[in-house]
């Protein structure tokens, strides 16, 4: 439409008079914010963009191996994929509370960029430019929840926004910061992107590291990925995608609840189902998904992952529930 092409042109200006003649590094995480942004940079300033995707353990199944084929396809960026799992893992060993482990990853998340960032301020230096830039697909809505909005308070720290150290030596470029999310898969869809990404749901940056409730731990990972996978598959199976905004799937992984499997009594993991509708993520209401959708969802679940023996729905509206329960 007429407005997504000129928010289009709108960005790529301002980001080519940001930037000028310097390199710009951008974070993929698999979402649709930073591969919309990230494709906006590049429109902008070509091949002086690089990517880096920091695999930090913490993503969905197939995750990775969908940037790494299905995006690089679409945009032809120039991609490095740091695989740094168990950097994550160890420091997130022990740790329970939610905003700890929010800080922890969006801390390593960090380090972990650093050894990409330092190679693009060489790139820069051969270069004569004087700065490297570093693309975030920070949305509207991020803002405002995190405190930058006017008299907004904090709500949960949200690992995109801040948090970067006062010495490094980058420019922050923030080419989504005055959209939301139907205007940002807008111009995704604009700029060529395969539905596959646009319309792919929201997934917070630190991952199903705060889909875990408790430790998180490599086991309970690969648990909450396999429930996961499957809750999705059926959802899209439903012809359903387009009508929920994100249905995120939690491990209570320190609740153990009684069931009976054959001849035996169980004893395994809850796992919750939090289908959510909404226009912006700042409000939501639960999805009344078709009960034949949900009862094949915990059916294979149950079946399937066998650590779980329990399936429980969130009917709890935003607010004063969060969409996410970390
Ligand atoms: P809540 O749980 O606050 O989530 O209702 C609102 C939206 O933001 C996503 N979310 C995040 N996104 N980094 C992100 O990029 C984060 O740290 C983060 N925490 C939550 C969440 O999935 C929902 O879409």
């Amino acid at each position: 439409t007429w407005s997504t092409e000129n928010i289009i042109e709108r960005e790529v200006t301002k980001i080519r008079e940001q930037v000028g003649e310097g390199r710009a590094i951008c974070g993929l995480s698999g979402g649709v914010d930073s591969a919309v942004a990230a494709a906006l940079v590049q429109r902008a300033i070509g091949d002086r963009l690089t990517c880096v995707l920091v695999d930090h353990g913490l993503m969905r199944q197939d995750e990775v191996e969908q940037v790494e084929q299905d995006y690089v396809a679409a945009t032809g960026v120039n991609l490095h994929i740091a695989r740094e799992a168990d950097r994550f893992l160890s420091a997130l060993a022990g740790v329970t509370d939610p905003e700890t482990k929010r800080k922890i990853i969006g801390r390593e998340f960090i380090r972990a960029f650093e050894a990409a960032e330092a190679q693009v301020l060489l790139d820069a230096k051969a270069d004569g430019a004087k700065v490297g830039y570093l693309v975030q697909g920070t949305l509207y809505p991020d803002i405002v929840e995190s405190g930058g909005g006017e008299g907004a308070a904090t709500i949960k720290s949200h690992h995109n926004v801040g948090g970067l150290p006062e010495d490094l030596e980058f420019e922050l470029v923030e080419p989504l910061r005055e959209l939301f999310k139907d205007e940002v898969r807008e111009v995704g869809r604009q700029l060529g992107l395969p539905e596959t990404i646009v319309g792919r749901q929201p997934f917070p940056g630190p991952g199903l590291g705060i889909r875990i409730i408790g430790e998180v731990t490599e086991h309970r990972l690969y648990i909450l990925r396999r429930a996961d996978a499957i809750a999705r598959a059926e959802l899209t199976a439903a012809g359903l995608d387009d009508q929920v905004w994100q249905m995120p799937v939690v491990l209570l992984a320190d609740v153990h609840s009684v069931g009976v499997q054959g001849d035996g009594r169980t004893y395994g993991h809850p796992i919750v189902l939090r289908p959510v509708s909404s226009e912006d993520a700042m409000t939501a209401d639960w999805s009344r998904l078709p009960s034949d959708l949900l009862a094949r969802i915990s059916n294979r679940i149950t079946n399937e992952v066998e650590e779980i023996n329990r399936v429980v729905l969130d009917v709890t509206s935003k607010p004063p529930g969060t969409i996410e329960w970390e």
